[in-house]
């Protein structure tokens, strides 16, 4: 993944705990890495590694970190780094998830090398629709309800998420479900 993953985790954790603690969690995972460069392509296995060690550091279930992981990503990574983009697609929480399925396309522009999420809506409703999430890599559901949590954060639109159906049921992908008032 590009390192702008690691280095928003690394950011995360900082703000929260303070560079020391991050610097156990590095060591923890054997992660020899000073500086991660954003436009930079790292191992899938770095971040897994960083997100072990840092469960057990923290002392936090590791699907826990990751949700908290997708409300940072939100709220500070998109909404603050690239602004324009999240701005462009779409004005309200409903707008922004019809959006998402083509939502990486604009950001493969910017990385060309992006392993992207692929999702798709479907049975879409007033104020509910279902989501459906395909991904090359495994363990990654509870950052999706993170990244919606923090959706809704974004937009100040109360919601609420839940996985309905898991990878391991239908072999190829998770659904959420997603309702807003
Ligand atoms: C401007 C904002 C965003 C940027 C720049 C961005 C960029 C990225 C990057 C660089 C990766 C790592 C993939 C790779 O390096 O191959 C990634 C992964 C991911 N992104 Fe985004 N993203 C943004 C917003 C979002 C939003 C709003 C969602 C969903 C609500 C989302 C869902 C995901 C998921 C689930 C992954 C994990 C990869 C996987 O499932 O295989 N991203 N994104």
């Amino acid at each position: 993944m590009y390192g702008m993953v690691n280095k928003a985790l690394e950011d995360m954790v900082c703000s929260a705990h303070g560079e020391s603690v991050w610097e156990s969690i590095k060591e923890k995972a054997g992660v020899d890495v000073e500086l991660f460069l954003s436009n930079e392509g790292y191992p899938d296995d770095i971040t897994y590694r960083l997100v072990g060690a840092a469960s057990e550091v923290l002392q936090a279930p590791a699907p826990a970190l990751l949700r908290a992981f997708g409300v940072y990503w939100v709220m500070n990574t998109a909404a603050k780094g690239y602004g324009h983009l999240m701005q462009a697609a779409g004005a309200n929480l409903k707008d922004f998830l019809i959006y998402l399925p083509n939502f990486h396309t604009r950001v493969n522009l910017i990385f060309p090398h992006l392993n992207p999420p692929r999702f798709l809506c479907s049975d879409i409703e007033e104020s509910s629709l279902k989501l459906h999430y395909f991904s090359d890599r495994r363990g990654l559901s509870p950052f999706v309800l993170g990244l919606v949590d923090g959706l809704g954060q974004y937009f100040n639109t109360p919601v609420a998420v839940n996985q309905e159906s898991f990878w391991s049921e239908l072999g190829e992908h998770d659904i959420f479900h997603v309702s807003w008032s």
